[in-house]
This record gives C-alpha cells, sequence and structure tokens, in this order.
C-alpha cells in the first residue's frame, strides 16, 4: 500500500542554489527527505528532475561525477523529433533550437555509392543534430535556475527498502554520510551505477548481446563533409561522418574494442576515414584538425523488469543499445516521459495504475530500439565471422533499403523514432 500521496511542499525539505553551481539540501543531521530520490545526472535523471519540478514535485538527483564533468562528456548527437518537442515543450529548447542543426535526410555509403534517406518526405519528420553533453548544460541551467537540488561529487551510493514504502538512498557527500529518505528512488546511473543490482537476481530477467568490435570517435576542427549524417559500408569495416557545428566535426569508425587511441595517429585515422567513406564520383571526407579520440564498445542489453517495489530504472540504467541506431539518448527520454506521467498520476490522485504499467509500456519501444540498432548495426559493420555469402546479403539489403520505398520508409520510421503518446 502507498502513503498517502503529496505534492512538492509539505515537510520536504527545501533547497537553495548556494554558489548556483553547486547545490546543497539543506539537512536535519544527516536525513534528508524528498519525494522523489534520482541516481545520476545524466540526460534521464536530469530530465525527470526538470519534468517532476513542472509538475510540483520533489526530488533530489545524486551524481558521483562533477558538473564540468558531466558537461564535457562527449557522447550522443542525434535527437529524434520526439525528443525535441519534449524539451521544447518543457522549456529547456531555445539554445538547441537556436544552435542544433535540422536534417531532413541522411546518406547511405557502400559498393563505391551513396544513397539519401530522406527522413522528411518518408515520414513528415526530422531529426535534430545538437550534442548530448549540449542538452545536459540547459537541463542542469534550468534545475538550478528553479532552486532544484543536484548534489554532485557523491560516492558511497546504496539503495535501502525498496519493498517497503519508504525506501531510502545511502551516501556520502563531501566526506559525511547521509540518508535521503524518499518515496520513490529513480535508477538514472547509466550502465555502470549501482541501481539495477539492487532489484533481486531472482526477480530480474537480463538479456545481452556483446559484438566484436567497438567505435573510433574523433572530435574534428573543421568544414562538414556533407549536409547530411554519412553511414558508410565498407569491407574494412564501418564508418559514420557526423557534425556538431559549421567548425567542429564528429566522426566514428569501426575498431578493435581493445584497440588503443595511441595507436592511431591523425594520418593513419585521415586515411581509413578516407578509403572507407570517400564515393567513386568523387566526394570525400574533409581533413581536419583531430583534437580529441576515443575508443567505445558495443552492446545490446535489456533487464527486466525496470521496476521492483519502490525502484524504477530509466534509461542505460535499464538497456543499452549499439549507438548505430543513435537510440540511447533518445530511449533514456522517452522513459523519463513516462514516468513523470505515473508519478503526476499517483501524486495528482493516487492512482497507482499508470506506475504499474510502467515497465510494460517503455519496454515496447525499447525493444523495437534494440531490433532496429541490431539490424542497422549488422547491416552496417564488417562481421569477422560472416562469409562472402553474409557479405553480399548485407549489400543486397542495403540496395532494398535504398531503391524500395517500403523498405525505406521503415528505415526511416524507425530512425526518427515511434510517434510519442
Ligand atoms: P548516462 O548518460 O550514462 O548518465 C548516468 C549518470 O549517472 C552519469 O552522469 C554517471 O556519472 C552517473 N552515475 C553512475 N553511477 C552512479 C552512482 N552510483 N551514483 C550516482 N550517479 C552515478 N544516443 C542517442 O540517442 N543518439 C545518439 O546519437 C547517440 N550516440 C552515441 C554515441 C556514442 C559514441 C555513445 C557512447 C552513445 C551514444 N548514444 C546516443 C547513447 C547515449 O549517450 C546514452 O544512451 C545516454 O547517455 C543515456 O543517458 P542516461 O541518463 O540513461 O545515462
Ligand atoms: C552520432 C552518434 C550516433 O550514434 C549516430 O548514430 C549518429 C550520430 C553523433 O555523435 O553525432
Amino acid at each position: 500500500m502507498l502513503p498517502a500521496p503529496r505534492r512538492a511542499g509539505n515537510g520536504v525539505a527545501h533547497v537553495e542554489p548556494d554558489d548556483g553551481k553547486r547545490l546543497t539540501v539543506p539537512s536535519v543531521g544527516d536525513l534528508m527527505r524528498t519525494q522523489v530520490g534520482i541516481i545520476g545526472a545524466g540526460p534521464a535523471g536530469l530530465l525527470l528532475s526538470h519534468l517532476l519540478h513542472l509538475q510540483g514535485i520533489e526530488s533530489v538527483v545524486l551524481e558521483t561525477r562533477g558538473r564540468e564533468q558531466i558537461e564535457s562528456t562527449i557522447r550522443a548527437g542525434v535527437l529524434e523529433q520526439g525528443t525535441t518537442d519534449l524539451l521544447e515543450a518543457s522549456g529547456v529548447g531555445e539554445r538547441m533550437k537556436a544552435e542544433g542543426a535540422l536534417h531532413h535526410g541522411f546518406e547511405l555509403a557502400f559498393d563505391g555509392k551513396r544513397r539519401r534517406i530522406d527522413l522528411k518526405a518518408l515520414t513528415g519528420r526530422c531529426i535534430t543534430v545538437y550534442a548530448q553533453h549540449e542538452v545536459i548544460k540547459d537541463l542542469v541551467a534550468a534545475r538550478v535556475a528553479a532552486g532544484g537540488a543536484i548534489l554532485f561529487g557523491v560516492s558511497d551510493v546504496s539503495i535501502r527498502n525498496i519493498d517497503t514504502s519508504a525506501p531510502s538512498i545511502q551516501f556520502v557527500h563531501q566526506g559525511q554520510s547521509h540518508t535521503l529518505d524518499c518515496d520513490f528512488v529513480i535508477g538514472c546511473d547509466g550502465s555502470q551505477g549501482v541501481s539495477r543490482s539492487a532489484i533481486p537476481e531472482r526477480v530480474r530477467r537480463d538479456f545481452e548481446r556483446v559484438y566484436p568490435f567497438g567505435w573510433f570517435g574523433i572530435l574534428v576542427e573543421g568544414a562538414p563533409s556533407a549536409d547530411e549524417l554519412i553511414y558508410a559500408r565498407h569491407y574494412r569495416g564501418f564508418a559514420l561522418v557526423s557534425t556538431r557545428s559549421p567548425t567542429v566535426q564528429r566522426m566514428y569508425f569501426q575498431c578493435d574494442p581493445t584497440d588503443s587511441v595511441h595507436n592511431w595517429s591523425d594520418d593513419r585515422i585521415w586515411a581509413e576515414m578516407h578509403a572507407r567513406v570517400d564515393s567513386a564520383d568523387g566526394q570525400c571526407v574533409v581533413d581536419g584538425k583531430i583534437f580529441q579520440k576515443n575508443i567505445v564498445g558495443m552492446r545490446s542489453f535489456v533487464s527486466t523488469a525496470m521496476q521492483h517495489g519502490r525502484l524504477f530504472l530509466a534509461g542505460d540504467a535499464a538497456h543499452i543499445v549499439p549507438p548505430t541506431g543513435a537510440k540511447g539518448l533518445n530511449l533514456a527520454v522517452s522513459d523519463v516521459r513516462i514516468l513523470s506521467r505515473g508519478l503526476d498520476a499517483y501524486y495528482q490522485t493516487g492512482d497507482e495504475a499508470q506506475l504499474a504499467s510502467y515497465s510494460h509500456l517503455a519496454l515496447k519501444r525499447i525493444w523495437r530500439a534494440e531490433h532496429f540498432s541490431y539490424w542497422m548495426t549488422r547491416m552496417m559493420h564488417r562481421l569477422d565471422d560472416a562469409s562472402p555469402f553474409e557479405q553480399q546479403l548485407q549489400i543486397a539489403e542495403l540496395e532494398h533499403v535504398t531503391t524500395s520505398q517500403t523498405a525505406a520508409r521503415s528505415m526511416a520510421e524507425n530512425y526518427v523514432g515511434s510517434v510519442v503518446v
């Protein structure tokens, strides 16, 4: 049985920004209280805290890293229209609208040619290229402006009593141990966090596929190579040409996940990008000054259910997709959209039905995105275990999605994301 729902302001710790950068939560001794305790200040945790605030629900966000760190970690770039619509509707989309780039399509490069997928014509929708860390900056700024509580640099986070109506989070902040009592705990702490393992193994089922390749990512000072993103399949391996701004470009190429960035000189990187992306008709990748290199591994992963008692998981804490379909951040956003509605219903009327259906509802979209990301990954990457026959099938599939209107529309619908309900 859930306790009587109550709106923010009823005995909930009030929160003041201290220096406008770091926030503190006034506490009685080491004890703090809020309605929703959120672990992790990634896109999932920050957006949830922001949406709850708009609904009059108090939350506290606990984050192990510092503000500067979360605001400068380079990750995603492609936002679905459903994501940008929500950011705009909730008042945090102004800078994204001004600085993000609207893309009406993307290109598939294979067999020495390039073919365009016209997202707008096929689906009526578009994507926006706007860096994840810029979304983070916008969300942190909004929470700070609203006096929201984000505790940076916490450690030793553990979750207690999720099987009861009085869960809590224990953590250390600035050398002191604290307990945050709350009505709900939301684990938004990414794939390496502690929340998922707080769900007992006997009620959890995990599904996983690890890929034997990774992505080598570079940030480049220079001009864009094309007006739209290029996803390239080449026998040497996959490559992706993306962008961040008219003067900063983002590119990736398939690599051994155990490789080191130190093995890759700038010249070697450009030779590889040209070999994989340049087309027979003379369209070439534009070189620039590489100022950041990193390697990420690739995994498909889903943990079910995404709820146990008073603990809910959202975003990468519950599921991972390989980045080929550009879905991870967008899934995190759709999770917290569903959760915020469920929490709103609970605090407005005491209705628990929406919260109870969270996992079921979220997983429908998650499995669709898992399939799309897996499919795209298999079609675009060099698969070392693939026979020459299977390699020809990759080309046949690419021919199909770029010549059949029906196949192209299916791909485009998946890429721009499901229509949000
Ligand atoms: P995270 O962003 O991982 O945030 C979790 C936060 O929790 C972190 O700040 C972490 O420090 C914190 N944390 C961890 N443990 C604890 C703890 N114990 N206590 C407190 N805090 C903790 N997605 C897209 O939609 N589009 C793209 O174009 C795209 N491109 C990508 C490209 C690459 C190369 C990669 C690697 C990913 C890409 N993604 C993309 C995926 C996207 O970046 C992630 O899915 C997204 O960051 C998930 O957000 P999240 O809030 O769930 O988790
Ligand atoms: C970017 C990342 C992706 O995973 C993707 O599919 C497209 C673009 C990017 O970082 O720009």
